[in-house]
């Protein structure tokens, strides 16, 4: 949701901001923009569309307009205003000496622009943010504020609602950059005479891995020697130092067409890191969290909290969780949860899972768990991001940094994540014996080997989705943890081919969707083992006739050897025999392929998909 970057150092700022931006453009594409002070002026330029097109632009108005160290930029996923030139960040006041981009919504922007506008001042766009334009540059002008950039944001940002990633420069403070946060993230960069802020350190991991997080309500200001946190009040406020454990080449693509089949081919790499370290001694370890194991034995229920596809992976976890520990667990979207009052108390688990770790509808839900007495343990791939700030516990993803804007290898490393609070959970009831645990352990450590040998499907799966690039629509079906994984593929269909997918239960089939088929239809089948569940596989084996009976075009993941299927697969997709409840940790992975394949075949963006931004941070 918006990508911002600031700069002051002794390097030219328009080129630290441009490629600070090309690494922040998944968090939102809709227009891009960069402010410089140049020779005591702002210069500014903003463009809707990629980056690419800002760009353009920049090469048509001249960089040379831009000289100069100081600077920002902007990469915006809309929310006030369309995507247009006018709306893009940065905005600036009418004396053009203030500029701000901003990530976040401003919920009282109305009445602060309707005060604006009582003082005579013409909005130049339909955003939020100018608005902070405007209010600052008054603040620097007048009053106990006149002159004194830093003073005149903590004024303007205590008035402020909403959530806000804010980055200022003021052309009279060319030393400078003020940055102030509240629900967003901020993190600074700390290099040898520059400093950056940006919404995530990928957009300066080339100039330096050191970095400072900032917490809630806390503003900084950073120059060429140092930076300074404080709170909205001024006082001096503690953030946390740390020190990024990846590298620039994580975030690149390194030889790949796009981000996500590079992402996919690394889920091998972020099961093994996730689940690294987390047994020892005989015993699942939880290092990261906060949770005694009385914590976990006085647990009478369990919630996973989530969206998109980190929900898809709650809904895997259940089935495992559930059986291990006897526990009920709920998975619940967490946009509808805090709106439904439910029963929670001190004995509830809530796990919040969140790969960016600061989407608005997870926080929330956090925040009323918490608020209810619930326990909350975030399962989370970013460092210190907001929700497992506010999360009793976390237990860290180790995928690395996921830059397609469909997830993937988080995606698995959610999964494997959620198997390990499963299994800490039944070793500290008692659920399981320890040599229990540890085998399932030593199973979960085996499947970065079988997602590694599911990756050896690619090229056919690949192929398929061209030939299934014309169709308008195609279904999933599973049963048991087939079914998550049906809505999961069919998710990524959706949001990376535009085409419409649905995910069925397949014994829901015959209570109305089997209407949909017809002729042709591509329906993908997700089977079950034949000797895990054999009950299930029968039951699927008979659907599948069913639907081919009536026309459709069979697309069918089974395990390898699986010969009572091959009747019936118009193509089959075969993956390795892995224990049951496992089994979505590879079955996930040609329906990925698959999406990508279809979305590239009709030309579309794979990494960035329309409408869509990598983390949602309004609601
Ligand atoms: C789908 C996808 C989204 C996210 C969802 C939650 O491919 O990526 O559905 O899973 O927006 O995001 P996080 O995990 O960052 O809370």
């Amino acid at each position: 949701m918006c990508g911002i970057v600031g700069y002051v150092g002794h390097r030219a700022a328009l080129d630290v901001v441009l490629d600070g931006l090309r690494r922040l453009e998944y968090r939102g594409y809709d227009s891009a923009g960069v402010a410089v002070i140049s020779e005591g002026a702002l210069a500014v330029e903003r463009k809707a569309g990629r980056l690419q097109n800002l760009e353009t632009r920049l090469d048509e108005v001249g960089r040379d307009n831009f000289a100069g160290t100081v600077g920002m930029g902007h990469t915006r996923w809309a929310t006030h205003g369309a995507p247009i030139d006018r709306n893009s960040h940065p905005h600036r006041d009418a004396t053009n000496r203030v500029a701000v981009v901003h990530n976040g919504i401003i919920e009282n922007f109305a009445a602060l622009r309707a005060e604006l506008e009582g003082l005579g001042v013409e909005m130049a766009s339909d955003t939020d943010t100018e608005t902070v334009a405007h209010l600052v540059a008054f603040a620097y002008g007048e009053g106990d504020t006149k002159g004194d950039l830093p003073a005149s944001v903590r004024k303007v940002v205590r008035r402020l609602e909403g959530a806000f990633t804010l980055v200022f420069t003021h052309a009279d403070e060319p030393d400078q950059v003020v940055a102030a946060r509240r629900n967003s993230p901020l993190v600074v960069g700390v290099g040898e005479g520059e400093h950056f802020v940006a919404s995530d350190v990928s957009a300066f991991i080339a100039h330096t891995k050191e970095a400072v997080e900032l917490g809630q309500d806390q503003m900084v200001v950073i120059t060429r020697e140092g930076y300074e946190v404080t709170d909205f009040d001024g006082e001096p406020a503690e953030a946390k130092p740390f020190t990024v454990n990846w590298d620039l080449s994580a975030a690149e693509k390194g030889g790949h067409e796009y981000f996500m089949l590079k992402e996919i081919e690394e889920q091998p790499d972020a099961l093994a890191n996730t689940l690294r370290g987390h047994f020892s001694n005989g015993r699942i370890v939880l290092d990261e969290q906060r949770l005694s194991d009385q914590d976990l034995r006085d647990v009478d229920k369990v919630f996973v909290v989530a969206c998109g596809s980190a929900y898809h992976s709650g809904l895997v976890a259940k089935y495992a969780i559930e059986h291990w520990t006897r526990l009920p667990v709920e998975v619940e979207l967490a946009s509808e949860f805090r709106y439904r009052d439910p029963v929670l108390d001190r004995d509830t688990l809530v796990v919040a899972v969140s790969q960016s770790g600061e989407t608005a509808d997870t926080l929330e839900a956090v925040r009323h768990a918490r608020a209810q007495k619930a326990r909350v343990l975030a399962v989370c791939n970013t460092n210190g991001a907001q929700i497992p700030r506010e999360s009793d516990a976390v237990l860290y993803t180790h995928a690395g940094p996921e830059i397609g804007v469909a997830s993937t290898k988080a995606f698995l490393a959610q999964i494997a994540a959620n198997y390990l609070v499963g299994l800490a959970l039944a070793q500290a009831r008692g659920t399981k014996y320890p040599d229990e645990v540890a085998r399932e352990f030593r199973e979960l450590e085996a499947m970065p080997e079988a997602v590694q040998r599911v990756l050896g499907t690619v090229e056919q799966v690949r192929q398929l989705g061209r030939e299934l690039a014309d169709s308008k629509a195609v279904l999933f079906l599973g049963r048991h943890v087939g079914y998550p994984v049906a809505l999961e593929g069919a998710l990524k269909l959706k949001e990376l081919a535009y085409m419409h997918a649905e995910g069925f239960a397949a014994g829901e089939l015959k209570h109305g969707p089997i209407a949909l088929i017809e002729e042709n239809l591509p329906v993908v089948v997700v089977m079950p083992s034949p000797k895990g569940r054999a009950v299930l596989h029968s039951k699927l084996v008979s659907n599948i006739s069913e639907i081919q009976a009536r026309g459709a075009r069979t697309i069918v993941i089974a395990e390898e050897g699986d010969e009572t299927v091959r009747p019936f697969a118009d193509h089959l997709i075969e993956i390795p025999a892995v224990p049951t409840l496992l089994q979505p940790l590879i079955s996930t992975v040609p329906l990925q392929v698959l999406a990508a394949e279809i979305a590239r075949s009709r030309g579309y963006d794979v990494d960035k998909p329309r409408n869509l931004a990598k983390s949602v941070t309004v609601e």
